[in-house]
């Protein structure tokens, strides 16, 4: 956690899919590195495993059938990969930030739009519950989020697409991590 260390330094990273016809190399010795406000873009045709390069940066691999079985995901110059599940747990959404390819289904769809924005808040920094909906508030606005205010109230089913993406990138930015994934982010805005 030194000051001086990168965000994101990846090493020989491996990802391999376990499956019943046999073991697939997803991720085959990806290496790389994130500077301190710095942006950098993975391209390639589909299925040549940007997604699950992102997942397993995130340790959020559908296992079965991937598993990471070498290298090194450095987060502000600690390896996460051996981390239990439960100091994850206070990495993801502080630390590190991720946009899913389908946004729209990974919002709770019970859960009113300020609630969602709301915990994140609440589960990662000193915010106290009014002070965290004043933030949500701002962050819609923030994405753009036409009529905000109403917004706040919204289930994501009485959102567009376009609006739950908003809704999604709103919470990853919303404390700030130091890494921010996004995978295809913008596949559901007009
Ligand atoms: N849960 C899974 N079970 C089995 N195979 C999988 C699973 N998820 C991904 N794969 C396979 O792993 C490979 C990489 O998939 P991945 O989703 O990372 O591709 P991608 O580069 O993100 O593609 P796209 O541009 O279409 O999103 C593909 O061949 C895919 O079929
Ligand atoms: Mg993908």
């Amino acid at each position: 956690m030194s000051g001086s260390a990168l965000p994101l330094e990846i090493v020989d990273l491996r990802t391999t899919l376990f499956t019943r016809r046999g073991e697939m190399k997803a991720v085959d010795g990806l290496s790389l590195t994130v500077a301190a406000g710095e942006t950098v873009a993975l391209v390639g045709e589909s299925g040549c495993g940007k997604s699950l390069s992102a997942l397993s940066i995130m340790r959020l691999l559908p296992d079965p059938p991937a598993r990471i079985v070498g290298g090194q995901v450095k987060l502000n110059g600690r390896d996460i990969v051996p981390l239990p599940e439960e100091a994850m747990l206070g990495i993801r959404g502080k630390e590190i930030g991720m946009i899913f390819q389908d946004p729209l289904s990974s919002l709770n769809p019970v859960a009113t739009v300020e609630k969602q924005i709301v915990e994140v808040l609440m589960t990662h920094t000193e915010l106290g519950r009014g002070q965290a909906r004043v933030r949500a508030h701002e962050l819609l606005e923030l994405v753009g989020m036409p009529d905000a205010a109403r917004r706040l109230d919204a289930y994501p089913h009485q959102l567009s697409g376009g609006m739950c993406q908003r809704v999604i990138i709103a919470m990853a930015i919303a404390c700030s991590p130091s890494v921010l994934i996004a995978d295809e982010p913008t596949t559901a805005l007009d």
